[in-house]
């Protein structure tokens, strides 16, 4: 399994200080030294926790010990050179020039050589961090868009070889731009090649997953579990005649769950992220990570375990490939999310699924008040971590997301999320939204797909409803680039892409996972003008932030409310004193006021200069905000 690295015949326990066969280049031996004696201990901690046996525990620190070395010593001097770079500058991730896009390779460039031809659309936007959906071997057939892994070492052949995924890494790091890699980690494909030996009978195979044998068992499991797809896979368990047993399926049947109580399990993700740091990956995003620890009877998500695998494989990744992110994919409600970043040592990155809900609500109920506290509350992170901030990506928008944030009883939560999800799927009086639901039949659990273009409005043929839709375009994101942390521009979006066409194939998630054409976007002449239009502005945007120091994700935030700023408008100030920067976005389609004595109490200027527009706002006048509209006020030059 460990083949990549085994160097074979080391003396594991001779891991601190250790002498390499290689002589090492100057400093670096040092450096690796220190590493090891900074995070091996956290290393050794965590596994105590996780494998409590003695026996099995020291087997296993040894294979790591191995692996680890091994990874170091083939790790290419191009990106250790990039690791002695990221290591000073330690907030290179949360700076406000930081633009993430992410995108499926065969629905965007076509192979991952063609991706390398579309680096300029990227970086003519702004983007400085590639999120690549699942790239390597799925299973044949339907493969949940690539998060049934069969083999998470080599990249699928349709898309490209191991050797065109290294030379865009290259190609990627000399634009500047990190290349974001998916680890499925929570389950693999039933055709990858533990399944398959399970399947035939391999009891050390069997081991990696959940196997149950016995029905009452399962219906026992099942009561404290939810269901991700009750529509198209519902339940938790898939029955294997094979194995005359059940085999734990949270998402579809053919992604079998680890089990990560197997120290196999654990080297293996090991190994895994490994691999794809020494390939060139700066970031690697764990999917699924909440649900990879089973801890029956209870929901078995977020458990401290998947904590202490994330703390033990962060130390391991300083080690290694320090600097290389590690990004939650962590779809939980509230600030649960938060947890994935553990006091700042488990991921660097996780996804803010809360604040993106809580973005769309605003909008669905043109206003901000019922969601300004939550909205601060769920922006905080611990030093060192940043949110991956998002109003679209590949998966649908689970409303749900919003049901800590309502007060009431559990039918006004539900009627509160029903207006929302209805606005954004057209379905009540004057909603603009031309989304699709999903999963509709499980009435507990509504969700929502389609394109941020599409779920604003568009394409419409009513008179004026395609500039609103537009401007709702700019406010959503003057408002996500107000927030700290990463935020990550879905494929397409930035050229106000409307949904694809279902075709039957995959699930409903196929609306947002449009098919682009590089030639278009690569040559602007080629676009529509709605596309140019949408492009040009969130190039604008984009390259606005990058210059706003105060949109650094470790600045403050304050979401401010108070008499004097009305109920549809969003206020978000980033920074310090003199120096900040109020975000104001009405969230109406009518012109609203806010009155000069809120404004001029939000900052010591007598004007503002709204970074989008350009223009002076002076803060002794009440202040007309156009529907929709969006500024970023910002101190006079001289003083910011
Ligand atoms: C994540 C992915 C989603 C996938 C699931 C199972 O939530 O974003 O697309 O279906 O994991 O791998």
């Amino acid at each position: 399994m460990a083949a990549l690295f085994e160097t074979g015949g080391e003396d594991a326990h001779a891991f601190v200080g250790a002498p390499f066969e290689q002589p090492a280049p100057k400093g670096e031996r040092s450096d690796f030294g220190t590493r090891i004696a900074a995070h091996w201990p956290v290393v050794a901690r965590e596994l105590k926790r996780l494998y409590p046996q003695v026996g099995q525990r020291d087997d296993l620190l040894a294979r790591l010990d191995r692996l680890v070395r091994a990874a170091h010593k083939a790790r290419p001097a191009h990106l250790k050179a990039r690791d002695i770079r990221l290591a000073a500058t330690p907030d290179w991730f949360q700076r406000p020039n930081q633009i993430g896009y992410s995108l499926y390779v065969d629905r965007f460039g076509g192979t991952l050589s063609g991706l390398i031809e579309t680096i300029p659309h990227l970086t003519a936007l702004g983007v400085t961090y590639l999120h690549l959906l699942p790239i390597f071997l799925p299973q044949s057939g339907e493969s949940d868009g690539g998060f049934a892994v069969a083999d998470h070492r080599r990249v699928d052949p349709r898309l490209g070889t191991n050797a065109d995924l290294a030379r865009l890494a290259r190609a990627l790091d000399e634009a500047g731009i990190t290349l974001c890699l998916d680890v499925v980690c929570n389950h693999t494909a039933r055709d990858h090649a533990w399944a398959q030996a399970a399947l035939t009978g391999d009891e050390a195979a069997q081991a990696r997953y959940h196997i149950i044998r016995d029905e009452r068992r399962v219906a026992e499991i099942e009561a404290t579990l939810d269901e991700v797809f009750p529509d198209d896979a519902p339940k938790n368990f898939t029955y294997e005649p094979a194995l005359s047993g059940w085999v734990w399926t949270t998402f579809y049947p053919y992604q079998w769950d680890l089990n990560y109580a197997n120290p196999d399990v654990f080297v293996e993700l090991v190994d895994v992220v490994l691999t794809l740091a020494n390939l060139g990956a700066g970031a690697l995003r764990l999917d699924a990570v909440a649900y990879i620890w089973k801890d029956i009877g209870t929901i078995c998500r977020g458990r401290p375990e998947a904590h202490a695998v994330l703390a033990a494989l962060r130390a391991i990744v300083d080690i290694v490939a320090p600097g290389t992110l590690l990004k939650a994919e962590a779809i939980e409600t509230g600030n649960a999310a938060a947890a994935y970043f553990g006091d700042g040592h488990e991921c660097q990155l996780a996804y803010n699924n809360a604040l993106m809900g809580l973005i769309w609500a605003t909008l669905a109920g043109k206003s901000a008040a019922p969601w300004r506290h939550a909205i601060e509350e769920v922006a905080a992170t611990p030093e060192g971590s940043s949110w991956l901030l998002y109003l679209r990506c590949h998966d649908d928008i689970g409303w749900d997301v919003l049901s800590p944030f309502i007060d009431g009883t559990p039918l006004v939560r539900r009627s509160v999320i029903d207006r929302i999800a209805d606005q954004f799927e057209g379905k009540s009086p004057a909603a603009f939204g031309k989304g699709i639901p999903f999963q509709a039949n499980a009435t507990h659990r509504r969700a929502t797909n389609g394109t941020l273009a599409a779920l604003v409005g568009l394409p419409t043929d009513e008179p004026g409803e395609e500039d609103l839709a537009i401007l709702r375009i700019i406010l959503l994101y003057a408002t996500l680039f107000a927030f700290p942390g990463l935020p990550v521009i879905w494929m397409g979006d930035e050229l106000g892409t409307t949904n694809a066409p279902l075709t039957g194939e995959g699930d409903g998630r196929a609306a947002q996972r449009p098919l682009l054409n590089a030639a278009d976007f690569l040559d602007q002449s080629r676009l529509k003008p709605l596309s140019r239009l949408v492009l040009g502005i969130v190039r604008h945007l984009t390259s606005l932030r990058a210059a706003c120091p105060a949109f650094h994700a470790a600045s403050p935030i304050v979401v401010p409310g108070g008499e004097g700023l009305p109920d549809a408008v969003l206020a978000i100030r980033r920074g310090l004193d003199d120096s900040a920067v109020l975000m104001l976005g009405n969230f109406s389609p009518a012109p609203v006021t806010v009155d000069w004595r809120w404004l001029s109490a939000q900052t010591p200027h007598f004007a503002l200069v709204d970074l989008i527009g350009g223009q002076t706002i002076g803060c002794e006048a009440d202040l007309v905000l156009e529907p929709y509209q969006a500024l970023w006020l910002a101190p006079p030059a001289a003083s910011r």
